[in-house]
């Protein structure tokens, strides 16, 4: 692909670590991961107790109250720090179990869950070829007619409120500051996130992560082997529009 490609493996260790626990984990506004939670199990159409993969799950914000609802919930993500902090969230609960995996090679077998959901933006990472790989992985563990949801910002999106920067405030005066360019040729979005603490320390991350829009991201999961692919604009299922999130249900053949 001409132009920028989406940052190496080790660039994604240094980002999803200590770092973003503290941007991200930190000021989560109560009760918001646990709805969306929710809303994408029961647009997986996940039965009530079923087998639910949230791959990846990062530090446990969605599979931790999906758990506490009766789902059975397996996290697969591959960042140390971020499984820690989400074993800490479980407290010792038999569920949910959180495996260290690189999803591309998942560690179960064929048809093992009833739903499976990929949440936050969690594609874009590796290129198209190997987030397809991902999407095929994910399929390969579902059940047959068993639904993956998937949520993320779309190009369209990101194009047309583009803000090469913006800022948000932290807890303890802290705040995020984010400075982005976008290539168009390659759909490659590139972001600086640097937190400022209370005394003016700063400490900087800089990716790269490729934009899917709705067109491909569908065209992706056809080739991952999902049969059927409906596009809304959010969990609750309103339709989707270049302003919405997207989120893409696909059903397991
Ligand atoms: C933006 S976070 C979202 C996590 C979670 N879905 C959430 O909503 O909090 C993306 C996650 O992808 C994980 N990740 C990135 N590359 C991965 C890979 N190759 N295999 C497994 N997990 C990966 C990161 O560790 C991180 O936890």
């Amino acid at each position: 692909m001409a132009g920028r490609a989406p940052s190496p493996p080790e660039t994604w260790d240094a980002f999803f670590s200590d770092f973003y626990l503290r941007a991200y984990a930190a000021d989560e506004r109560e009760g918001e991961a646990e709805a969306q939670a929710l809303a994408a199990a029961r647009l997986a159409g996940c039965p009530e107790g079923g087998e639910l993969l949230d791959v990846p799950c990062g530090f446990g914000r969605h599979a931790v109250p999906a758990a506490r609802a009766g789902y059975r919930v397996t996290g697969v993500d591959r960042a140390a720090a971020l499984l820690e902090e989400a074993r800490r969230r479980a407290g010792g609960e038999r569920w949910p179990k959180f495996v260290t995996a690189d999803y591309r090679e998942l560690p179960f077998r064929d048809a093992s869950f009833d739903a499976a959901m990929n949440l936050f933006s969690s594609l874009g990472y590796l290129g198209d070829d190997e987030d397809t790989r991902v999407l095929a992985e994910i399929r390969r563990v579902l059940r047959p007619s068993a639904r993956l949801v998937v949520e993320l910002v779309h190009r369209d999106r990101v194009v047309r409120g583009f803000a090469e920067q913006d800022w948000r405030l932290l807890g303890e005066g802290r705040l995020l500051l984010e400075q982005r360019t976008f290539d168009a040729a390659s759909g490659v979005a590139q972001t600086t996130q640097t937190l400022i603490d209370g005394t003016g320390g700063r400490e900087s991350r800089s990716f790269s992560v490729r934009v899917y829009s709705a067109t491909e991201l569908v065209a992706m999961l056809t080739r991952a082997g999902f049969a059927e692919v409906r596009c809304y604009g959010d969990l609750e299922g309103v339709p989707f529009g270049v302003d919405t999130r997207l989120v893409a249900v696909a059903v397991s053949p």
